[in-house]
């Protein structure tokens, strides 16, 4: 039996959802959060901060094909969508967009759009073509959603640097505002994909922020060496088994390419594997 909401609007279509906001967007200021769904508390954060500045809160909810590689199963992504539009009416979304996928990809599509060199670093090396998905889905929200401004967490970080450029490049008149992560009381930064973790892969999983803890602790003391920092925090992550590290590193903030010594800031932006798990996370390290 669906959940009737009284006071939030689920939209299926594109054309109901570009003329609503369309109409919306002459008096109110329309704040938008695109995800794939299965919230958690870092999602809600960003509805917060969406519902803080702006008059009309539209959430996305559309898991999307095109971001998930050969290897990646789209099919076993984790849903459900009528705990997503409870805990976002609590949060008081006016307007979730929750299209189905030939409504975004009707056949015959084939536009895409690329976000170079970006795309190249951290993330992007071992997963080919993830963030051309990303970056042609939020475009396409944008055009359909027309919001004035949108909220991505700091989390993803590549993601958002992506998104920000492509926003710049295309001239689109939206603002984008990044919202830091949001963690566990154990410092685990919230993900869907902490759900897939058992007991123990959850306990080796604390490596990372610990990894973190120890990188900014070194840092505060004056180290500024990326290499030692990078060593330091892979010594952290190798101190159990069962960490599988894809990638640590320690590069520029904006164009995400490797520093040798940190000067001003620097990101710390880690990708282990747990079990058959990816998690990632990052902190920017700067100078007090
Ligand atoms: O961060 C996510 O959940 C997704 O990559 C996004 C931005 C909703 C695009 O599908």
């Amino acid at each position: 039996m669906p959940i009737l909401f009284t006071d939030m609007k689920i939209v299926k279509t594109i054309q109901e959802m570009q003329a609503l906001s369309e109409d919306l967007r002459k008096e109110k200021r329309i704040g938008f959060v695109p995800t794939m769904g299965y919230l958690h508390k870092g999602h809600l954060s960003l509805v917060k901060k969406a519902r803080e500045l702006g008059d009309i809160v539209v959430v996305s909810i559309f898991v999307n094909p095109i971001q998930f590689g050969p290897t990646e199963d789209l099919s076993k992504y984790p849903r459900d969508f009528q705990k997503d539009a409870t805990l976002l009416e609590e949060e008081k979304t006016d307007i979730i967009f929750s299209p189905d996928s030939k409504e975004v990809y009707p056949e015959g599509y084939s536009t895409y759009i690329q976000v170079k060199e970006l795309e190249n670093y951290l993330c992007g090396q071992s997963r080919t073509g993830h963030f051309t998905g990303v970056a042609t889905v939020v475009a396409k929200l944008f055009h359909i959603v027309k919001p004035h401004f949108a909220v991505f967490g700091q989390k993803d970080y590549q993601q958002l640097r992506i998104i920000e450029k492509m926003v710049k490049d295309l001239n689109m008149d939206i603002e984008i505002v990044p919202y830091p992560t949001v963690r566990e009381k154990d410092g685990l930064a919230m993900s869907s994909r902490n759900t897939y973790l058992n007991p123990a892969e959850r306990e080796k999983a604390l490596l990372i922020y610990a990894s973190i803890k120890k990188v900014e602790e070194l840092f505060k003391k004056g180290q500024r060496k990326a290499s030692t920092l990078r060593d330091e925090a892979m010594k952290v992550l190798r101190s159990k088994d069962g960490v599988d590290i894809e990638y640590v590193s320690i590069c520029n903030p904006d164009t995400l390419i490797e520093v040798d010594q940190v000067k001003n800031k620097a990101l710390l932006a880690i990708a282990c594997r747990v079990g058959k798990t990816r998690l990632i996370d990052n902190i920017i390290l700067m100078e007090a």
